[in-house]
């Protein structure tokens, strides 16, 4: 089969569009023809070698996939060759560890494309307990915008954040992959949403996802944004995807007892805050990764009431992956980027 293997840790030039062998199922696993595959900002850090650089390579990136059925294991009931499915972007590697409830906190729990040879490729093989149906009638180019954020935007928003209706919430970076999603989960479960840009061409794009007010954080304190928005009280809940000064701020932000829920880095992995901050507000702050199976189901079903848009910012041919990844370095990306094997 074809992938985009890469053979060293670099820069956007590494990936090499090859021949490799076609993965062979267990008893317990499907395999699935790729029809399209998402890139995530975690394909960035793991190409250039700065997270997870024991990885062995080559390797196969991609943790975000949709496809057909194309063979199954002996062991394995209930799916169909040429049915639509969509796998989990992560779950426990050792069998044994499958049952964890939740997955995210199995000791083995990986990222498919991080802890195995994930989706940049025309095949995967995937545990069959880790795939659902892909019930979101949508293009594939469009159903793969969605495993990895809508997992991860449930499990933040709902599930960490226990986001409510009337809930005043903060969305950070609501262009990018994750912020796009957490925008409309929020706004699913009814929340007031402020969200945030360091690009202007992005504003309206924000707007479109449901956003209720939307700042750039290069003309605007986002401390003081936060507190006029909620009339001085600070908001309830933050849904930091960038780290650095931004979740020192967010704790300046919240509520007596707000919440800020810790999923990314995308400004930079290190904060300095005075914790003065923190225990005075009495704030809460609580680290998510990834989410589960069930997850992906709510979000999928929220997809399918058209509650969730997925957000396709262009789909290329897998060969292109190095263009894929030059696009989200330079920035400015609305939503996610697509590859088609
Ligand atoms: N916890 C989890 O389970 C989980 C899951 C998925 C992702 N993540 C993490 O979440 C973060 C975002 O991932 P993603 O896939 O959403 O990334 P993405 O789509 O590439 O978006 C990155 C966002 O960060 C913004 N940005 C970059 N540098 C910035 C800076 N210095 N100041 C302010 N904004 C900045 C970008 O703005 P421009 O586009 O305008 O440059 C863009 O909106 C990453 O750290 C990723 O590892 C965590």
């Amino acid at each position: 089969m074809k992938a985009a293997l890469i053979k060293e840790f670099g820069g956007t030039e590494v990936f090499d569009y090859t021949t490799v062998d076609k993965p062979v199922p267990s008893s317990e696993e499907v395999l699935i023809k790729i029809l399209a595959t998402g890139v995530n900002r975690l394909d960035h850090y793991l190409r250039e070698g700065s997270m997870m650089p024991d990885i062995p390579l080559p390797h196969v990136l991609g943790s975000d996939a949709v496809g057909e059925i194309a063979a199954v294991g002996d062991n394995v009931e209930g799916f169909d060759i040429g049915e639509r499915v969509m796998p989990v972007p992560g779950y426990p590697m050792n069998p044994e560890h499958q049952d964890i409830n939740p997955i995210t906190l199995a000791p083995s729990y990986g990222i498919v494309g991080a802890a195995n040879w994930g989706t940049y490729a025309e095949y995967v093989k995937v545990p069959a307990k880790f795939v659902i149906k892909d019930i979101s009638g949508l293009s594939p180019e469009l159903a793969a915008t969605l495993p990895m954020a809508t997992v991860t935007g449930v499990r933040a928003v709902k599930e960490v954040g226990q986001v409510k209706a009337g809930d005043k919430v903060v969305i950070l970076a609501g262009n990018s992959g994750t912020g796009s999603f957490n925008i409309q989960v929020a706004k699913a479960l009814g929340a007031e949403v402020l969200s945030t840009t360091i690009s202007s061409s992005s504003i309206d794009f924000i707007k479109e996802l449901g956003a209720d007010k939307v700042i750039n954080t290069k003309d605007e304190d986002l401390v003081t944004a936060i507190k006029e928005w909620t009339n001085g009280e600070g908001a309830d809940v933050v849904i930091d995807n960038l780290g650095g000064d931004f979740l020192a701020k967010s704790i300046q932000a919240l509520k007596p007892k707000g919440v800020v829920v810790s999923m990314g880095f995308a400004a930079s992995p290190t904060v300095t805050f005075d914790v003065r901050s923190l225990f005075f507000g009495q704030t809460i702050i609580r680290g998510t990764i990834m989410g589960t199976k069930e997850d992906l189901e709510f979000g999928l079903e929220l997809v399918r009431q058209g509650k969730i848009k997925p957000q396709l910012d262009v789909a290329l041919p897998l060969s292109e992956a190095s263009k894929a990844h030059d696009m989200l370095i330079n920035g400015g990306v609305k939503g996610n980027i697509v590859l088609i094997p």
